[in-house]
């Protein structure tokens, strides 16, 4: 039986990774900050399957939780970030864009280091027995968007990030893989209802495509064709012609 821990399972793609996860017979710990939608989330399921721990990853208790939650799941083959939050703010609300660095940087750097550090002290992982970390970033990461500044630059933070920490756990021979997972838009609570999203994907997809993409280890999960192809183009624009695209709506 095998374990997963997915922080940011009350909703969206982290529920539904959660419940599939569960539903192939794993063991998740799973945490966010609703513990309502968490206990909801856990009694879909036979007791012992569901683990649940409330965790506000912008609080600096959120290390303990995590550790509360990993001595009740004992030591993980799979660790998920997928906690984000993201709006569009071209009028510059102060709150939206630190929140989100507050979320989508310190939150997920204060998350993963502190599972890493457990990695380290556990003694349960070796270079046969590698724990995979997968986090979810954004396409949007891939230019800065001037509709959504914090949120395109948290993630692209997100993933510069995770490649020191590739390049660093090699150096240091730690026994972990990484996954920077970058979807596209995702029908989830995360999009404005009262807007539309071009090349939408369902959340089930979704699930579907990391699902595939972590089994396959793979170090970068880009899914859907259509996104690999705007962002192949989107990469080869010039900075001021990028600069300069006013109609780029979202
Ligand atoms: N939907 C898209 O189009 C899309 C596209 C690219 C990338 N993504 C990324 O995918 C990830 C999941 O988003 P989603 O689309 O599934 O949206 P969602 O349904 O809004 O899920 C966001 C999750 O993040 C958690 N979260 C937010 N703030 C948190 C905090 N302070 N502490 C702990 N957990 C927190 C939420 O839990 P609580 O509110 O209960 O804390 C929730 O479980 C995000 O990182 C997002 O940036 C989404």
């Amino acid at each position: 039986m095998k374990t997963a821990i997915i922080i940011g399972a009350t909703s969206g793609i982290g529920k539904e990774l959660a419940t599939r996860l569960a539903s192939d017979g794993w063991v998740v710990g799973a945490a966010g900050r609703r513990a309502d939608r968490l206990e909801e989330l856990a009694s879909q399921f036979p007791e012992g399957t569901i683990l649940t721990q409330a965790i506000d990853i912008t609080s600096s208790d959120a290390t303990a939780a995590l550790d509360t939650l990993l001595a009740r799941t004992g030591s993980p083959d799979l660790f998920l970030h997928v906690s984000g939050i993201g709006k569009q703010n071209p009028d510059l609300d102060e709150k939206i864009e630190t929140n989100t660095m507050e979320t989508n940087c310190t939150g997920m750097v204060r998350m993963v280091i502190h599972f890493i550090n457990y990695v380290k002290a556990c003694g349960e992982y070796s270079s046969s027995r590698k724990v995979h970390i997968g986090v979810i970033s954004s396409v949007a990461g891939t230019a800065g968007i001037g509709n959504a500044p914090a949120y395109s630059a948290s993630k692209r933070m997100q993933q510069t990030y995770i490649s020191a920490l590739v390049q660093l756990s090699r150096m240091k021979h730690l026994p972990v893989t990484f996954s920077d997972i970058r979807p596209g838009f995702v029908a989830t609570d995360l999009l404005n209802p009262n807007k539309k999203y071009p090349m939408t994907i369902s959340v089930d997809k979704a699930a579907r495509c990391i699902l595939n993409g972590l089994n396959r280890r793979k170090r970068i999960i880009c899914f859907d064709w259509r996104y690999r192809i705007l962002v192949f183009f989107w990469k080869l624009i010039p900075r001021c012609i990028w600069e300069r695209l006013t109609f780029v709506k979202n």
